[in-house]
């Protein structure tokens, strides 16, 4: 039987409902398991909700709830957000259900029937916010290591023999490289170990919540111990049939849950078990939120679906590019070897300078331009050779990143592309091809179209709906094989291609607040003096010829703040034209969009540039023009009447 891809998150506390920072966590993991599924490889991604802690429980007493709702209604909860964040999860495991408690039971009876579990009185330090036993050295001024309040302990305990796995984990790690990635957190691990493992207490007073210890109702098993087994419980494990899906490919985590817990206890309990470890554990940075951590307490949390619906409403987006833009940002920043510090601002620069500049940019242009030189219909020709060299290379770079996991450096080889290609076009300069009828212009547009359709195939795992969105425009496809990415096969000559339509308007900086006058002063505004307007015949209306244009460069005139120098093209012949919408407009998204143009007005000359031609726009209240569009894609050089 073909061993299944499989890709598991941790299980997620239910005394919170996801923020950025467990996002992270679950994007990365579900970025991976889709590149699985694009790689055409059997798939299985599970997360799910931790929920037999005795926080969850006081949680619910406090509340006056049943507890067994109360989180049955929570784990519902992070099923939705997740899905509403497009998380592909293909099973969910809830510790509440009969067949984690059944592994639950079966592991802990095996191991001790192994002698790897025996009794002892217990007598530490206990910190009930992350389930951690701390020796009395452990302690920092009388806290946790990382600040929580502890309390001291004393029962009758069942512990599990973790010191006698010590040479055995240090062994696999040494003999498996990428058994924890990334390799500073490898170092860490192993640092950790050799200053010794202690065995581990596993049981705790049963507080009528949690996994009765088998044969002694008395107790209930530690959480951390109980939790970890959710790994194997959703493979099915004791019952037939586990051994398609476990060992896992690939756990993610942060890297808070990685040493104490998934590179020391858990490895020992799975050679315990005589079960195969896992293949990577891979553990990211935090996100922080300047210094602090996200945290309900401190009143920072930030939900992934509020970042992506603000996004919608400020930027103009839709909500699933916005979503992907969230998803997006937590790729390209993912905290790897440190950690990263989230703002707003950071996240809008992300957005403009990756999303809308490069990739929408690269997008509207070829476009644009493949129909206005074209006629939107695919050539049949190869591409030149530097693009084909650089979307092997794209393709190469990212398949090298994800075999150590790394979604960050994968993100960026397909971007790279990207990059390269708006400077191919810059240097290329189609417009220049198509005025001398030069034979270049079609390999060049066909290798700007190959190279955008290829980046976007690389890049779906991460924006799956952007890259339905670029299929839907360029008329091709959502799905191709990943031997295919690169190919002709992935862009057929001949296809009529879509109409361009920006994906990612450009964000705007908040506007500055109004100067605030003290009402003394405030001067009623002097009313204008309205003009009667003469009525003008059908005549003279028609000496003013409208035809539509489509912008292909935008660029600031030098010297003014207000002025924009660009090229607009009226069917087939270009014009230069001097636009005073500076105020109102980013050059780059004007890239590709139809505008009405007065076509036959005399040139005049502005700050010493030409201009042919005049754009109809309508003024706001602030004096901004608000460029007029038609409705829809209308023919290049159309009359407007
Ligand atoms: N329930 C345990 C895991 C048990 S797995 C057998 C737990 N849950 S958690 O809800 O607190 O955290 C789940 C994941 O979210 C962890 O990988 C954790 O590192 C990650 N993150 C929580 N906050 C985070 C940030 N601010 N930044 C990045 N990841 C963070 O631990």
């Amino acid at each position: 039987m073909d061993k299944t891809l499989t890709i598991v998150t941790p299980i997620y506390y239910v005394n919170s409902v996801p923020h950025i920072g467990t996002a992270l966590t679950t994007i990365v993991s579900d970025v991976c398991a889709r590149y699985g599924k694009v790689r055409g490889q059997k798939t299985w991604f599970v997360t799910g909700t931790d929920e037999n802690g005795l926080k969850v429980h006081e949680a619910a007493v406090k509340a006056g709830r049943d507890p067994h709702e109360f989180v049955a209604e929570i784990a519902e909860e992070f099923k939705r957000i997740w899905r509403e964040m497009d998380i592909e999860f293909d099973d969910f495991i809830r510790t509440n259900e009969p067949r984690h408690h059944k592994a639950v039971q079966a592991a802990y009876e095996k191991l001790r029937a192994a002698g790897y579990i025996y009794a002892d009185k217990y007598e530490g330090w206990y910190d009930l916010s992350t389930e951690t036993f701390f020796k009395e050295t452990e302690l920092v001024d009388g806290q946790s290591p990382d600040g929580n309040p502890v309390t001291w302990v004393s029962e009758e305990n069942d512990f599990f023999k973790l010191s006698a796995f010590q040479d055995k984990i240090l062994a696999h790690i040494e003999a498996n490289p990428t058994f924890i990635l990334p390799e500073t957190r490898k170092n860490e691990v192993v640092a950790f170990i050799k200053q010794g493992l202690r065995d581990v207490c596993v049981t705790r007073t049963n507080p009528g919540w949690g996994i009765p210890v088998p044969g002694n109702e008395s107790k209930v098993v530690y959480v951390w111990f109980d939790a970890l087994l959710n790994y194997i419980a959703a493979c099915g494990w004791p019952d037939e049939g586990w051994e398609g899906k476990w060992p896992a490919d690939l756990q993610m985590m942060g890297k808070d849950i990685l040493t104490r817990f998934h590179a020391t206890l858990w490895p020992a309990m799975l050679m315990g078990l005589d079960l195969p470890l896992p293949k990577t554990l891979f553990g990211h940075g935090w996100i922080l939120m300047g210094k602090d951590k996200i945290s309900k307490s401190l009143g920072n949390v930030v939900a992934p679906i509020d970042l992506a619906k603000e996004l919608a409403e400020r930027g103009g987006c839709t909500l699933p590019v916005a979503k992907d833009a969230v998803r997006y940002y937590s790729i390209a920043t993912l905290p790897v070897e440190s950690d990263s510090t989230f703002s707003v601002e950071e996240f809008d620069r992300k957005y403009n300078a990756d999303l809308a500049n490069d990739l929408g940019n690269a997008l509207n242009r070829s476009l644009s331009m493949a129909h206005q030189f074209l006629g939107g219909v695919i050539p049949d020709c190869d591409p030149e050779s530097e693009v084909a060299q650089k979307i092997t290379e794209a393709k190469q770079g990212f398949e090298k990143a994800m075999e150590t996991w790394r979604c960050d450096e994968a993100a960026n080889a397909a971007m790279d592309l990207i990059r390269f290609l708006n400077k191919y076009i810059n240097d290329r300069a189609p417009w220049n091809l198509s005025k001398n009828q030069d034979p270049a212009l079609q390999p060049v547009m066909y290798g700007m179209l190959l190279g955008i359709r290829s980046a976007v195939c690389l890049l779906s795992p991460v924006v799956p709906n952007t890259a339905t969105e670029i299929a839907r425009q360029l008329n091709v496809p959502v799905a191709v094989s990943w031997e295919e990415i690169g190919s002709k096969a992935s862009l057929l000559a001949g296809t009529q291609l879509g109409s361009p339509s920006p994906i990612f308007p450009r964000l705007q900086p908040p506007k500055p607040a109004p100067k605030q006058q003290p009402a003394a002063e405030k001067q009623p505004a002097p009313k204008k003096e309205e003009k009667p307007v003469e009525p003008i015949s059908i005549d003279d209306f028609a000496k003013v010829q409208l035809r539509v244009g489509r912008i292909l460069e935008a660029e600031p005139l030098e010297g003014s703040d207000k002025l924009l120098k660009l090229q607009v093209v009226i069917d087939k012949e270009k014009r230069q034209i001097v636009a005073g919408i500076r105020a109102g407009y980013q050059p780059v998204d004007l890239i590709g969009r139809q505008v009405v143009v007065v076509a036959n007005l005399k040139p005049a000359t502005l700050r010493g540039v030409e201009s042919q031609g005049m754009l109809l726009a309508a003024v706001d209240a602030d004096g901004k023009a608000i460029l007029l569009q038609p409705d829809r894609e209308a023919p290049e050089g159309a009359t407007v009447r």
